[in-house]
């Protein structure tokens, strides 16, 4: 069990791409700017994708021209192509997250792209990255279960995040975007990735569609990852994932980590607030039961 964690909070990005309702770039701003505020280090504030496949994120320029951008804190943002590491390179970001999936179908719905294609299409952004001294993350989706081809090896996991890797990518997230993995199959995929790619460089990131997330984050955590993906309030999906529900709320991770003396140089009254805060805006009860704890105390 590592003694600190790095919680990489994706509400922002993965928490609002999926909501039908348009949120106002003024809400956009002051969600990440009160996150800046709870002691979290890495927050991944919007997406430099299609407009066209997510309106929500539209306005990725003007959140990210918006925000204060504290010393000490990423600001990661996710890049799809060259087009979309222009945009973001105009906005002025310095952290970029890269996108594929260990699963051929989903990856044709969400980018359009074979996973070598898409793979292709990260070279000449890498490439750039590394000229222009900008960090790169790396996604790897669909690591416990694809919506449409199901099943997906664990070899094929292994394969995508070593490539990410010797790519540049100086960390990896494994994603269960549609959350149906399980901790003994978790355990088992990290273990098996953590074989070819240091422990270090992995990060985990999960849906709580099937109630395992949390779960799941633990088996991980005894495994000895150190960076956890979450979302605030327990927001999130993707819209190219049938079925995708919520992350794994940044909260409830919280509570547990501090729980298990792990540090996390997070204040969670003020992040269950956020959490609380995002909820009213987003019309629905928050999606963490230790935000909810909290408000009813
Ligand atoms: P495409 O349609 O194949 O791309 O989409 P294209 O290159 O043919 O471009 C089509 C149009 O989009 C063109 O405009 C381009 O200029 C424009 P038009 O000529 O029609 O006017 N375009 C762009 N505009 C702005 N920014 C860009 C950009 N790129 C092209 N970056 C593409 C391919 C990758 C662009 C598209 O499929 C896309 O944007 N997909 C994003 C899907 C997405 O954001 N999904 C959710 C994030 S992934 C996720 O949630 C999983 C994760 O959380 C981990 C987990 O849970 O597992 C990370
Ligand atoms: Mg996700």
């Amino acid at each position: 069990m590592p003694v600190d964690v790095r919680i990489v909070e994706v509400g922002p990005r993965d928490g609002l791409q999926n909501e039908k309702t348009l949120v106002s770039t003024a809400d956009k701003i002051e969600l990440i700017d009160r996150l800046s505020a709870t002691g979290l280090r890495s927050i991944e504030a919007t997406s430099f994708v299609s407009p066209k496949w997510v309106p929500q994120l539209a306005d990725a320029a003007e959140v990210y021209a918006g925000i204060e951008r504290r010393p000490g804190i990423a600001y990661p943002v996710l890049v799809p192509n060259e087009t979309g590491y222009d945009r973001a390179r105009a906005a002025g970001v310095a952290e970029i997250a890269v996108f594929t999936a260990a699963s051929e179908a989903f990856n044709r719905t969400n980018i359009n792209a074979s996973i070598a294609e898409s793979l292709q299409r990260f070279t000449p952004v890498l490439d750039r990255a590394r000229a222009d001294g900008v960090r790169v993350r790396g996604y790897v989706s669909t690591v416990l279960g694809c919506p449409y081809q199901g099943a997906v090896p664990v070899a094929d996991v292994v394969r995508v995040a070593r490539a990410l890797h010797e790519m540049g990518c100086y960390e990896i997230s494994l994603g269960d975007t549609i959350g149906v993995g399980t901790p003994a199959a978790a355990r088992a995929m990290l273990r098996a990735v953590a074989a070819e790619v240091p422990m270090p460089a992995l990060a985990v990131h999960f849906h709580d569609t099937w109630g395992q997330a949390l779960a799941n984050v633990l088996a991980c955590l005894e495994e000895g990852v150190a960076v956890i993906d979450s979302a605030v309030s327990g927001a999130g999906g993707c819209p190219y994932a049938k079925g995708a529900s919520g992350n794994v709320a940044s909260e409830d991770v919280v509570y547990m980590l501090h729980g298990m003396g792990v540090r996390t140089g997070i204040d969670l009254d003020r992040l269950a607030e956020t959490g609380n805060w995002l909820a009213s805006k987003l019309g629905r009860a928050s999606g963490s039961k230790v935000g909810q704890a909290l408000a009813a105390r």
